[in-house]
C-alpha cells in the first residue's frame, strides 16, 4: 500500500535525527564544522579539482559521463555546492532533504555504488589535509565532528542509492518480461499462420516445379527457352527456401541432443555450401588442424545456425573477401565465431538485425538471424554481434559449458 507522501517525509526526518544520535552528532559538532568554513571555502576549487583528477583516473567512474564536458562542468558545480553546504552549520530537515536526492542522481547516471564511498574518502583526505596544514589548536576535535557529518551524508546517499537502484532493477525486469512476452506472442501468431500457409504453398510449388521440368525435358539443350526455364526454376527454389525458413522460424523442432564435433559440423556445412552461389566469390577460412571441440547439442540445428551465419557473411562480403570461422574453449563456455570483413552494419541495422522479418536485402526473408538466436537460446547460449560499416561483422555464439539445459526437454 502506498503511504501518503507527508508520512514518508516524517519517517525520513525521524531517521535523520536517529542517525545523528547514533554517531553522537550534536550542536557542538555542528558549530565545530561551521567554524572550519573559513579554512575550507577558499580551497573548494582545489578540492573539486583533486576529486576530478582521481575520478578520471578510474575507467569505471569515468564512463558515467556520457554527457561529455557539459555534464562534467555541471557535476563540478554540484560538488562545489555540496561542499559549500557541508560547512553551513545548519543540519536540519532541509539539509537532509537535499542530501537524499544525491544518491538517486548517481543511480540515474549508472555510477557503481562503491564510488560513493570512495568519493567520500577522497573528499575527507583532502579536507583533513587542509585543516591539518592550517595548524589549528583544536583541529582534531573539529575533524572528529566533520568526520561524523561526512558519515551521515554518506549514510543518507547510500540509503537513497539503494532505493533508486532497486526501483531501476524492477523497471529493467519489467521491460525484459514485456519483451519476452511480445516475442512469445509474435511467435505464436506467426506459427499458426505459417503452418497453414506453408502447406498451401509447398505442395503447389512442388507441382509447378515438376511440371516445368517436364517441359524442359521436351526442349533441345540449345533451345533459347532453356534460360527462361532455368530462371523460373531458380525463382521456385527461392520461394521454397523462404517457406522452409518460415517453417523453421514458426515451428522449431525440439532439439535432440547428441555429442557434436564442431569441426566435423563445420566441414559438413562447408561441403553442403560448396554449390551455394553466394559463397562462390568468397574464401572461408577454418583451421582444420585446431583441437576439435565437442558440444552437447542438436546437430541439425547447429548446421542450420552455421549455414545462416555463413550465408549472411557471404552476402555482406566483397568479391574475394574472406570469412573466418573459429571455435575456442573459454573457461565456462564454448565460443563459435563467424567473422567477415564485408560491408558491416550501421548501428540502426545492428540493433534490429535479430528481429524477425527485418531485412535490408531485396530477396531476404529477415528470418536468418531470428532462427539463429532461437537455436542458440534453445541450447542455453547467447548470440551477439559486433559490426562496423566498411570493416565487417563478427557474430559470436557462446554455448554454456557444461550444457545449461537438459536438451531432451522440448522447447515450446
Ligand atoms: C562524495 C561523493 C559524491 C558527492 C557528494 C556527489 C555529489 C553530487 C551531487 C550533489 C550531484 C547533483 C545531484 C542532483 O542532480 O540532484 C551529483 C551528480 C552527479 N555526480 Fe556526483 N557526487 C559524488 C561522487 C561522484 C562520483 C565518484 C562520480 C563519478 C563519476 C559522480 C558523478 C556524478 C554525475 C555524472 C552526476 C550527474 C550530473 C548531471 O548530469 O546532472 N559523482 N553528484
Ligand atoms: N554478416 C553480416 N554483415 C552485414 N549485415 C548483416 C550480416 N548478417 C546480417 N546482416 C544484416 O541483418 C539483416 C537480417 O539478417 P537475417 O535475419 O539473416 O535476414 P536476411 O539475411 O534474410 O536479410 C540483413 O538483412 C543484413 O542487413
Ligand atoms: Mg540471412
Amino acid at each position: 500500500m502506498a503511504l501518503p507522501s507527508f508520512y514518508n517525509q516524517r519517517v525520513e526526518i525521524a531517521n535523520f535525527e536517529e542517525m545523528k544520535c547514533y554517531v553522537g552528532f550534536n550542536d557542538a559538532d555542528a558549530a565545530n564544522v561551521a567554524s572550519l568554513a573559513r579554512y575550507i571555502r577558499p580551497s573548494i576549487p582545489q578540492i573539486v579539482e583533486h576529486f576530478y583528477e582521481v575520478l578520471l583516473r578510474s575507467p569505471s567512474a569515468k564512463v558515467v559521463f556520457t554527457g561529455g564536458e557539459v555534464q562534467l562542468t555541471r557535476q563540478r558545480q554540484m560538488l562545489t555546492m555540496w561542499l559549500t553546504e557541508l560547512f553551513d552549520g545548519k543540519y536540519d530537515n532541509d539539509y537532509y532533504d537535499r542530501r537524499l536526492r544525491i544518491g538517486t542522481a548517481h543511480v540515474r547516471v549508472g555510477l557503481p555504488q562503491q564510488f560513493m564511498c570512495l568519493g567520500m574518502e577522497i573528499t575527507w583526505q583532502e579536507v583533513r589535509r587542509i585543516i591539518k596544514d592550517a595548524k589549528l589548536r583544536d583541529a582534531d576535535d573539529k575533524l572528529d565532528s566533520l568526520h561524523k557529518l561526512l558519515t551521515l551524508d554518506l549514510a543518507t546517499m547510500l540509503e537513497t542509492y539503494k532505493e533508486a537502484y532497486s526501483e531501476k532493477i524492477r523497471a529493467d525486469e519489467r521491460t525484459a518480461v514485456e519483451e519476452r512476452l511480445t516475442r512469445a506472442e509474435h511467435l505464436a501468431e506467426i506459427g499458426q499462420l505459417a503452418a497453414s500457409l506453408a502447406h498451401e504453398i509447398k505442395n503447389p510449388l512442388a507441382g509447378i516445379s515438376g511440371a516445368i521440368q517436364v517441359f524442359r525435358d521436351d526442349l533441345a539443350p540449345d533451345d533459347p527457352r532453356q534460360s527462361t526455364i532455368t530462371e523460373i526454376l531458380g525463382q521456385i527454389h527461392r520461394l521454397d527456401a523462404a517457406v522452409i525458413d518460415l517453417l523453421l522460424y514458426a515451428r522449431p523442432t525440439p532439439p535432440r541432443a547428441a555429442d557434436v564435433s564442431l569441426a566435423d559440423t563445420i566441414r559438413r556445412v562447408l561441403n553442403v555450401l560448396a554449390e551455394e552461389p553466394a559463397l562462390q566469390h568468397v574464401e572461408v577460412e577454418f583451421d582444420h588442424h585446431a583441437k576439435d571441440i565437442h558440444i552437447h547439442a542438436d546437430r541439425g540445428q547447429i548446421e542450420q545456425l552455421l549455414i545462416n551465419l555463413l550465408i549472411n557473411a557471404a552476402h555482406a562480403s566483397h568479391d574475394g573477401g574472406a570469412i573466418r570461422v573459429n571455435v575456442t574453449h573459454l573457461p565456462d563456455r564454448i565460443r563459435l565465431v563467424v567473422a567477415d570483413s564485408g560491408k558491416g552494419m550501421s548501428p540502426e541495422v545492428q540493433s534490429r538485425a535479430f528481429e524477425p522479418f527485418f531485412t535490408t536485402k531485396a530477396k531476404g526473408t529477415g528470418l536468418g538471424l531470428s532462427i539463429c538466436r532461437r537455436i542458440v537460446e534453445t541450447h542455453g547460449g547467447r548470440v551477439f554481434l559486433e559490426s562496423a560499416i566498411g570493416r565487417g561483422t563478427t557474430v559470436v555464439v557462446d554455448f554454456p559449458q557444461p550444457p545449461a539445459i537438459p536438451l531432451a526437454k522440448a522447447s515450446p
